[in-house]
């Protein structure tokens, strides 16, 4: 029997941005634990989406923690402008900050709780001098760039690491697992470790986003008993 508690966080990649405010409220009342904001700045990954004004916008529709994902180059001079703009962790990707401590320190000194996010193909011990300073480590499950792609298994041995690392050392981050996750995939990420599942298409795109958000928590947690 496992203590760990999953968390739900619904990336708005994949809502409708004409109702925002509703497609929030929707996940909100169905249980979400924090929304995640997927910042995308068409160098980084080639697609571009949305800045600190849509985290304004989503920081007066809710009171849940917002997770900010920059998929961005130079998260060192973009990152603290998300806290301002009322994000609770921004997490950015290690290898498009040159010294990835100072991008940290900035976010923590701007009263955010820093992450760091690991591609596919980028292994788990690019990150693991950082572990100690991180509230939150995001392993990605898809190439970043869009909603909708197929979950790779094949990083759950990076997830299992990870959470073998951090149990041993007693860290506290919480281990988020982004890219492909639905009722299929949420029990092997859950079991490998993760503590947040993040679901754009699989929650955004189902006919009843509210009772697919509960039905991948109850996928996750069956794993875990
Ligand atoms: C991809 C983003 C993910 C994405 C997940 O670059 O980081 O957060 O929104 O989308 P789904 O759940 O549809 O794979
Ligand atoms: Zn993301």
């Amino acid at each position: 029997m496992s203590d760990r508690r999953i968390r739900i966080s619904p990336s708005i990649l994949a809502a409708d941005f004409t109702r925002l405010g509703d497609e929030i409220a929707r996940v909100a009342e169905a249980g979400a634990d924090m929304i995640h904001i997927d910042v995308m700045d068409g160098h980084f990954v080639p697609n571009l989406t949305m800045g600190p004004f849509i985290v304004q916008a989503v920081r007066r529709v809710t009171d849940l923690p917002i997770d900010v994902h920059l998929m961005i180059t130079d998260p060192e001079k973009y990152a603290p402008a998300f806290v301002s703009a009322g994000a609770t962790y921004v997490a950015f990707h290690r290898e498009a900050a040159a010294e990835p401590r100072r991008v940290i320190e900035h976010i923590r000194r701007a009263r955010g709780k820093p992450g760091l996010a690991l591609n596919p193909q980028n292994p788990a011990e690019s990150i693991e001098p950082y572990l100690e300073m991180l509230d939150l480590v995001v392993v990605m499950t898809v190439n970043p760039g869009f909603a909708g792609q197929g979950f790779m298994a094949g990083v759950m041995s990076k997830v299992k690491q990870i959470a073998e690392w951090k149990r041993r050392q007693s860290l506290e981050f919480l281990i988020q697992v982004d890219g492909g996750i639905n009722r299929s995939t949420a029990p092997v990420a859950a079991a490998s470790g993760a503590d947040i599942l993040v679901a754009a298409s699989a929650i955004f795109r189902a006919d009843a986003p509210g009772q697919e958000l509960k039905a991948i928590r109850q996928a996750a947690e069956s794993a875990l008993a």
